[in-house]
């Protein structure tokens, strides 16, 4: 079945601790604004305080005053950037201002502190417009972007006018911030050009060295072997740092201000808010027609979500209703509002996470209302092919993720009645949801291994960790791959000096990169047997997942939770997680298993606290810091386990894997939800859920018989 031979899976498999951790938790490893610079320059961003109009004056007089202070740069100064660059990143080229937070001018100096208290006094004015920053279902502002797709599928409107249940209701999910720890950061130097032609080295938190030194390459008019980009090391990135973002660009802008000095810019925690990117808010109709017995006969999912005038950024909701569940006809697109907000970009798992909140809940609005256990009603309508291309699934093992979790989760004997349970002044309930993520691996990722004499071995490729455990991961299958133990195999990424790779994103790593470094490993055998001369080296470049063309391949999951609302103030506490996955092979137990737990973490704060609010009136996140957007903290979460199936995915890749980043947090909202609508009979479809969607509560809920509660 498979086209390349499986790995040997000897280091492969086992949990082994991370490579680089002793490093950082020592505070050792140098993260990019970290790295040792002789005589650097720092940087502090000025930024709009309008949400959209003109820019008609800037007076630098207070700040060219301060001590230290080197440069203001703005778009009266700055240099005239590619058209052809992303929107996004061509910062200070114009007198526009398109959202609140945008980035206006830059102040170079010889501290941080005087950069920032610089910016603090520039003199911005403004000649403000009219801004719209308000998501409405119902506003004429909507269109329906060109590069998003639409399946129509049989008669979907037939079906919900007569089917015997239907479910026709409107979820919404609110814009989200990825919050990594390490914030969006830079040092930024241009040089005479070297031996190597590099013109500008970028130290830069990003999940993508080579994709980062396209861009700004594309921006400045230069090839992009003329950038180098350096990201050994990445505070988290959860998809914020899947591309640039405005704050690489302006600090390569400002750079040129003081040639040969590194300038250094780190955005603020509450910069982040609006030039990180964001996960953009939804509001999803989502329609489900069935028979008595649960069968479905139509799905519907009319996504509407955020989008921004700067940079047209697609939430892609709607993917997670193609492949989940078999019926006869099934409708789904997207409408996009393009507001004066800033940039939306990837949060884990876009699109499935906010997608599969809605396509989840209404599924257990359907069980409730056609009363089959919610397990049973996903048996019932598990597809055979992969509803709108036909084609077979690869490995898709949803019902088994359902059954053995609910097994390990202790679901069988579960009153499917709501508010049935109540454990002194707390409601009880669990619910359950489908997880899934496609198996991605991206073509034209390139590895080389290098022989270092004494049985050592160097492998390189331009890959990402952000703290997934990237590079133990590819150690391990490297190590496989040429037979020796990993303690004689070294791996290098994070620098697009090294062999080209693909996004740490889409989950998609483990098997676009572990797939390069076995094909550069088989080669190196090949050519130099294993009595490799040190120095001897052999490259390898992937190409594109013929699998793929042939299967649909995703990764799926159930999520189950365990919920607790309090009777008297609405307070809704998770009290257990358990996720069952398949993600093919597991290359390492400990780092997989974070993963998960990780995913389902964030899921959590999905659930119960994130939620950015925007101002319409002043068109900015008013939520911009960590006290008033809340991750959760080792308070919040309960009891979160992750097991996985044992499973080989041979049609992959070598390694038998897919991936397990972004998994981990699909479903987890909905099976929350459905959990608290088990304990309460509160159906709440917009996250986060709060305790004020628990304060009226039905009165004829069977456990408030007899209790204080139900006379209060
Ligand atoms: Mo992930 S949101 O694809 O970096």
């Amino acid at each position: 079945m498979s086209s390349v031979p499986a790995l040997v899976a000897d280091a492969v498999g086992r949990p082994e601790p991370r490579v680089e951790g002793r490093l950082k938790v020592t505070g050792t490893a140098p993260y990019a604004y970290e790295v040792p610079a002789a005589d650097p320059v720092f940087l502090h961003l000025v930024t709009s305080t309008v949400a959209k109009g003109r820019i008609t004056r800037i007076d630098t007089h207070a700040t060219q005053a301060i001590d230290g202070v080197v440069a203001v740069v703005d778009h009266t100064n700055a240099p005239t950037l590619s058209a052809d660059g992303d929107p996004e990143l061509r910062a200070l080229q114009s007198d526009r201002v398109a959202f609140r937070g945008q980035v206006v001018a830059v102040v170079l100096a010889e501290t941080p502190e005087a950069a920032r208290e610089g910016a603090r006094v520039v003199e911005v004015t403004y000649a403000e417009e009219p801004h719209l920053a308000d998501l409405r279902a119902d506003g004429p502002e909507l269109y329906k972007p060109d590069n998003m797709p639409t399946v129509r599928q049989g008669d979907l409107d037939g079906a919900m006018a007569t089917a015997a249940v239907t479910v026709d209701e409107v979820y919404s999910t609110p814009l989200e911030h990825a919050s990594p720890m390490e914030p969006h950061a830079v040092t930024a130097r241009w040089t005479e050009a070297g031996s190597d032609g590099v013109v500008l080295t970028l130290d830069a938190s990003t999940q993508s060295a080579h994709g980062t030194a396209r861009a700004i390459a594309t921006l400045f008019g230069l090839d992009p072997d003329q950038v180098r980009v350096r990201s050994p090391y990445v505070g988290g990135g959860f998809g914020s740092k899947g591309m640039p973002h405005v704050h690489d660009a302006v600090a390569a802008i400002a750079a040129r201000v003081v040639p040969g000095r590194a300038v250094k810019l780190a955005m603020t925690r509450q910069q982040m808010f609006a030039l990180a990117g964001y996960r953009a808010p939804t509001i999803q109709r989502f329609r489900l027609a069935a028979d008595a017995d649960g069968r479905l006969l139509g799905i519907g999912h009319d996504v509407i979500a955020q989008s921004s005038t700067v940079k047209e950024y697609g939430e892609a909701a709607a993917g997670v209703t193609g492949h989940l569940y078999a019926a006869p006809s099934r409708t789904s697109g997207y409408r996009l509002a393009a507001l004066d907000v800033a940039v939306p970009t990837w949060m884990r798992a876009p699109g499935e996470m906010p997608g599969m909140f809605a396509h989840e809940v209404a599924m257990d609005e359907l069980a409730a209302a056609c009363g089959v256990d919610p397990i049973e009603l996903r048996v019932r309508n598990e597809p055979e092919t992969d509803p709108v291309s036909g084609k077979p699934f690869a490995n898709r093992r949803l019902l088994e993720c359902l059954r053995a979790g609910a097994q390990r989760f202790g679901w069988s004997g579960r009153d499917p009645r709501p508010g049935t349970r109540l454990d002194g002044d707390w409601f009880v309930g669990t619910g359950v949801a489908a997880s899934s993520f496609p198996y991605l691996r991206f073509p034209g990722n390139r590895a080389r291994v290098r022989a270092d004499g004494e049985g050592r071995f160097t492998v390189q490729i331009g890959a990402a960790d952000i703290g997934t455990g990237a590079v133990t991961v590819l150690r391990q299958i490297a190590a496989d791959a040429l037979e020796r133990p990993t303690a004689a195999v070294a791996v290098e990424i994070g620098d697009s000096s090294l062999p080209s790779a693909t996004v740490a994103g889409g989950s998609s790593g483990t098997a676009s990169w572990g797939s390069a470094v076995v094909a550069a490993a088989r080669r190196f055998r090949e050519e130099h047997g294993d009595a490799p001369r040190p120095g001897v080296l052999s490259e390898a470049e992937t190409n594109a997942d013929e699998a793929a063309q042939r299967y649909v391949m995703y990764s799926f999951g159930a999520q189950f939770a365990e919920v607790r609302v309090n009777v008297w103030t609405g307070e809704v506490r998770a009290a257990r997680l358990f996720g069952m996955f398949s993600s093919g092979r597991i290359i390492n137990p400990r780092t997989a298993r974070s993963q998960y737990v990780g995913g389902m973490t964030m899921g959590l704060g999905s659930a119960l606290l994130e939620g950015g609010v925007i101002d319409p009136r002043f068109g900015h996140v008013v939520t911009q810091d960590l006290a008033s957007y809340h991750v959760p903290s080792h308070a919040d979460l309960p009891r979160i386990e992750a097991e996985w199936l044992d499973e080989v995915d041979e049609l992959a890749n070598p390694m038998g894997a897919r991936g397990v980043g972004e998994i981990g947090i699909v479903g987890v909202a909905a099976a929350v939800a459905n959990a608290a609508w088990h304990a309460t009979g509160v159906r709440v479809r917009s996250l986060p859920l709060t305790t004020e969607q628990f304060v009226d509560l039905p009165g004829d809920l069977p456990a408030l018989a007899g209790h204080p509660a139900a006379y209060a």
